[in-house]
């Protein structure tokens, strides 16, 4: 089979590359960036990824040059393109801006890559470093306003690339330069979901082997769909469902959960109450960190422990996950890659667990997207195909805690934002606050900056924007909801209680119900809602909507609510005893993540 190679330099990405080529019919496979030429013969195609690292980095990833002169069509991906211009004669330079998420590219030059797109397209970028200098023979094929070479290419060589990302669905014509270079590759279209389900089967069987599977159910899209597909591949007596209740469930969640599998006929599904054991184990823990890797930890403590209580061989079963791959990829999951988040299946004792095999993850290497579509090929109702995704660690990793010590925010940080906002028409201010990031492929824990005036969506997505890329230290902008003036926040000692829990809780619920009652719970992909160590002049907790648009969380828009259903959720969120100010989170991912922490 026709076969398209990643070459894997450890950034966020590269396995959404892969998935992309594959659902354009040809197969695609990652491997590692060191892999020689003479192993690279028998691709049709190479792709070179993006990378947390810089190509100034005496310590980045290499790879063998004559890769380069096989004759095999190449596509370099952001640090991938830099990596190519380089390695074949041309500079690269430290931006002197850098840019993350949304930029308009001008094709400047025809090219059978840029095929059926328009003179000017939305792309998607996330890089510091540019290409100064062409290699020989190159030529630049469009630009964009901070990036002269944001695509480049020499048709006679085959060998393009590209300064943006053409796989996130935030560069709409991505599949067709995708496309394209696959037809430049000359491969034949011989993949299908047909064959990825036939080799899915065929792999569970294989791993299982004799073995039972013992699997985590927290009622979410992903480990509804591997429960499924398990009792399909295997046999319902072969596979038990484990649902833990772990005190950070939304409202109600759990009992639903289990009326609802029982409703759809699902017999082999235990559920066990251990929400004291979780709350107990992450009482006085404020780090973000060191919360994922409690939870992801408990969680397999109570798992084991609920197989000896349930009488059941450790022998004879194997443990089971939901896994999907931006878990993997965001806890550092690849030789290159950089952690952004221990995601809660991705902790050192399920680590430990994978090395020796004794874990089944069957949608380890599928994303959100294909997850659905695998649900519905398997005739799960959509109402639960299309559930907002929920993270394992839950409302834990949306309710920030902090010991209370001050944290000081740098005085140009806070010059840097208000000189943006004001020139924009806005106040700010930065939070004494910090929240996980992803940029140019790397974690950052920075401070968010709280803008206030004109609710005007365009406006808010371009200060924001500008903030994220010119200010050091910010990393993700909210929008104060009637906020008052000369708005004042204190941070205060708070950590993962049941009061908080139950405030989040109401805040939560409010949002379901509005998304449903005023139908954009399809059009919204997902709405964290998110609890501040911060009081208001009322001594009223602060929150923060996260309401964002994706399609496999790798990349996300925030998205822009409707007039009626934020004015909704204001008006019962003031009943809320204890809630204070609302934040409104206008970033996109990058820079931000989609969860704070
Ligand atoms: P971030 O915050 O990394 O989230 O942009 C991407 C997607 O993953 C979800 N998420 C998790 N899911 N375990 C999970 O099962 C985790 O530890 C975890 N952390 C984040 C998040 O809700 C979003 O959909």
């Amino acid at each position: 089979m026709d076969n398209i190679a990643i070459l894997d330099f450890g950034g966020q990405y590269t396995h959404l590359i892969a998935n992309r080529i594959r659902r354009l019919g040809v197969y695609s496979e990652i491997v590692q960036s060191d892999i020689s030429a003479s192993q690279c013969k028998r691709f049709k195609g190479i792709i070179f990824s993006g990378s947390p690292h810089s190509v100034l980095d005496a310590q980045k990833p290499g790879f063998d040059p004559n890769v380069l002169h096989l004759g095999i069509p190449v596509l370099g991906l952001c640090y991938g393109h830099q990596l190519m211009a380089q390695c074949l004669g041309g500079q690269v330079v430290a931006g002197k801006y850098r840019e993350y998420g949304i930029a308009q590219i001008n094709i400047i030059k025809q090219s059978p890559l840029f095929a059926g797109c328009d003179i000017r397209e939305q792309i998607w970028m996330s890089h510091g470093d540019a290409v100064a200098i062409l290699p020989p023979g190159f030529d630049v094929l469009g630009s964009t306003d901070g990036c002269r070479a944001a695509a480049m290419g020499n048709e006679s060589l085959r060998m393009y690339g590209l300064q943006f990302h053409p796989e996130v669905s935030d560069t709409p014509h991505g599949m067709t330069i995708l496309d394209n270079f696959i037809a430049i590759c000359e491969c034949a279209r011989e993949w299908n979901t047909q064959t990825f389900l036939r080799e899915m089967g065929n792999d569970i069987k294989k791993k299982c082997g004799a073995k039972k599977v013992f699997l985590l159910v927290s009622g979410g899209v992903d480990s509804t769909v591997a429960f499924t597909l398990l009792n399909k591949v295997l046999g319902e007596h072969n596979v038990c469902g484990l649902h833990i209740d772990n005190g950070l469930m939304r409202r109600e969640e759990s009992g639903a959960i289990l009326a609802y599998m029982k409703a759809h006929g699902f017999h082999n599904l235990h559920i066990v109450d251990a929400s004291d054991r979780f709350l107990a184990a992450l009482s006085n823990v404020a780090d973000p960190e060191q919360k994922r890797r409690i939870i992801g930890t408990v969680f397999i403590q109570v798992q084991e422990q609920a197989l000896s209580d349930l009488g059941l061989n450790p022998a004879e079963w194997i443990l089971g996950q939901g896994t999907i791959y931006p878990d993997t990829i965001e806890s550092a999951g690849t030789k290159h890659a950089e952690r952004i988040k221990t995601h809660h299946n991705r902790v050192a004792a399920v680590m430990e667990l994978l090395e020796r095999g004794e874990i089944i993850e069957p949608l380890a290497l599928l994303y959100k997207d294909e997850v659905r579509e695998l649900g519905t090929a398997l005739g799960l109702p959509e109402s639960l195909v299309w559930r907002h995704p929920f993270p394992g660690p839950g409302l834990g990793v949306r309710l920030l805690c902090s010991d209370g010590a001050e944290v000081s925010v740098d005085p140009a940080t806070s010059s840097g934002v208000l000189a943006i906002a004001r020139r924009a028409g806005y106040e700010a201010l930065v939070l004494p606050i910090r929240s996980v990031g992803v940029q140019g492929d790397g974690r950052t824990y920075a401070h968010p900056a709280l803008v206030t005036g004109p609710k005007d969506w365009n406006g808010l997505e371009a200060v924001s924007t500008e903030i994220t890329n010119k200010v050091r230290g910010v990393n993700r902008v909210v929008y104060g909801l009637h906020v008052q003036d000369a708005p004042d926040y204190r941070l205060v000692k708070a950590y993962l209680t049941k009061d908080r829990l139950e405030l989040l809780r109401s805040l939560d619920s409010i949002v379901t119900d509005a998304l449903h009652r005023f139908d954009e719970y399809r059009t919204v992909w997902q709405m964290p809602v998110v609890l501040l160590p911060l009081i208001n002049k009322q001594e009223r907790q602060c929150a923060v909507l996260r309401p964002i648009m994706s399609q496999e969380a790798m990349t996300a828009r925030f998205a822009r609510l409707k007039d009626e259903t934020l004015a909704y959720i204001l008006y019962e969120a003031k009943k809320v005893d204890g809630l204070g100010d609302l934040f409104y989170d206008v970033t996109h991912k990058p820079p931000a993540t989609i969860e704070w922490e």
